[in-house]
Order: structure tokens, then C-alpha cells, then sequence
């Protein structure tokens, strides 16, 4: 079983060396708007796995009615902010508010979750310097951290979301890592059949039940990035159980992707950091 509590921890605790190794107070501010039980629960949990390292957070919780301009001007103001190595906007954000135009403004120099267009484009280019999105981060990172073959394997990856499945896909692809990957979503025809072909399955879909056994390759690699809460319970996208007899290898939720996310996020943010610090 792939689980994320072990490669999380290596990522953080070099994250702390190199905190200390710097020298300076890094500071990670996170922009949480409205009050969406899941969001809060997330950003409380990366509050805390700063604090662990010896990151500085500031926290920003505004109303979801908060309007558009006085969002921008937030991340506008975090821009400026010396003490703010690192500005993550938590996403979804409430109905009505664009998160295309908030996450334009923040600077990709303090970009700690990848998500700007500029740190977007240089990973479709596979060029180093910017934030890679922490979970397809997180992912690339558990592979490596469980010795798992990329190079030459058919990936198939369910989900073109900015957050986890379109990066993704650019990952793998990178000369890095060599894989041959295949977009799956929602319009994809006999989804079942073409994930059934895949070495290395990512399902970043956000539905339960989603993938089941029939969908997978005896021996594959399958990566569950879905949490979706079922009868109070968490579960992700894929039949964990039935998939486990026959996976090579399978993260659970939780305790599998979740915990890289985070530590992916600490290392973009002590990366930042130190490049400010470089540039004086
Ligand atoms: N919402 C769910 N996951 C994430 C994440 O990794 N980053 C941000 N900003 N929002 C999220």
C-alpha cells in the first residue's frame, strides 16, 4: 500500500532543514473564503504542518459574500507583504466569486500552490523555477519515493482539473519521467476499457465508486486522489478494496495522497523563500 505518511514526513523534515538553513522567518499565508467544512478542515491541517516545521502562517478566513475586488486586494496586499514567502488561495471558491482573476494576481514568485498561469506554463515546458501544484507534486514524489517505473508506461490519468489532473498529465509526460499518459474525464467513451489498459492509473474525478475492479490492469499502479465524503465516512474514487487484490499498489484515502499534498505545499513555499532571500 502506497501511503503518504512516510514520503510526507522525508519532504518535511527537509523542509525543516532548510528552514533553518536559511535563516529567516518563512511565511506561508493562506486566503480561505466562506465557510466550506472541507476547505476549513484542509487549511487548518496545513496551518498545522507549517507550524510543525517551523513555518510562519497568517491566517486570512474572509465571508463567502466577500466581493471579487476585495478578494484581489487581499492577495494584492499579501503580495507586498515581506513577511509572506508563500500565498495560497483554497480553492473551490463560493459561487459568484472568479478564481481565474484572483489567482492572476497573485505574484508567481510567492505562487506556493503552482497554480498560477506562470508556474502552469513552465511545467507544460518542463522548465524548473516555478511551483509545481502540490498534489500532482505530491504524486510524482510518492512514485519516486516507493521506486515506481514511470518511464515507458501508460498512464492514464481520469480528471483536467487546474488543481491535480492536467498537471498531472504534464509530469508524467515530462522527459522526467517519460510515461505516455492518456486524459480521461467526464465525456471520455468506455472510460472502463481504456483505464483497464493502464500501467499507472490516476483518478482525480471527486466520484465514489468511480473505477472498479474491472477498470484495472492486473498490476497497475492505482492513485486515488478523490475525498468524498459517504455516510460520514471518507472515502476516494476508486473500490479500494476489490482493486487492492489485484493492484500492484494502491494509496488509501485517507492517509495516502492527502498528506503528500501537503508536504508538496511546505516545499514549494520554502523554495520561494529562499529564492526571495537569494534575490535580497
Ligand atoms: N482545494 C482542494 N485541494 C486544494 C489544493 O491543493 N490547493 C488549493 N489551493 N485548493 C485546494
Amino acid at each position: 500500500m502506497l501511503t503518504g505518511k512516510e514520503p510526507a514526513q522525508a519532504i518535511k523534515d527537509e523542509v525543516a532543514e532548510r528552514i533553518t538553513k536559511l535563516g529567516k522567518r518563512v511565511g506561508l499565508a493562506t486566503v480561505l473564503v466562506g465557510d466550506d467544512p472541507a476547505s476549513e478542515v484542509y487549511v487548518r491541517m496545513k496551518h498545522k504542518a507549517a507550524a510543525k516545521v517551523g513555518m510562519y502562517t497568517y491566517d486570512h478566513h474572509i465571508p463567502g459574500d466577500t466581493p471579487q475586488g476585495e478578494v484581489e486586494d487581499l492577495v494584492r496586499n499579501l503580495n507586498a507583504d515581506p513577511a509572506v514567502d508563500g500565498i495560497l488561495v483554497q480553492l473551490p471558491l463560493p459561487d459568484g466569486l472568479n478564481p481565474d482573476t484572483v489567482i492572476d494576481i497573485i505574484d508567481p514568485g510567492k505562487d506556493a500552490d503552482g497554480l498560477h498561469p506562470y508556474s502552469l506554463g513552465l511545467i507544460m515546458l518542463e522548465r524548473s523555477g516555478g511551483a509545481v501544484p502540490a498534489t500532482p507534486q505530491g504524486i510524482m514524489k510518492m512514485l519516486d519515493f516507493y521506486d515506481i517505473e514511470t518511464e515507458g508506461k501508460l498512464a492514464v490519468v481520469i480528471g483536467r482539473s487546474r488543481l491535480v489532473g492536467r498537471p498531472m498529465g504534464m509530469l508524467l509526460n515530462h522527459k522526467a519521467a517519460n510515461s505516455t499518459v492518456v486524459y480521461a474525464h467526464s465525456r471520455t467513451k468506455d472510460l472502463e476499457s481504456i483505464t483497464a489498459m493502464a500501467d499507472i492509473l490516476i483518478v482525480a474525478a471527486g466520484r465514489p465508486g468511480l473505477v472498479t475492479v474491472n477498470g484495472v490492469k492486473p498490476g497497475a499502479v492505482v492513485v486515488d486522489v478523490g475525498i468524498n465524503r459517504v455516510d460520514d465516512q471518507l472515502v476516494g474514487d476508486v473500490d479500494f478494496d476489490s482493486i487492492a487484490e489485484v493492484a500492484s499498489a494502491i494509496t488509501p484515502v485517507p492517509g495516502g495522497v492527502g498528506p503528500m499534498t501537503i508536504a508538496s505545499l511546505l516545499l514549494n513555499t520554502v523554495a520561494l523563500a529562499e529564492t526571495r532571500a537569494e534575490a535580497g
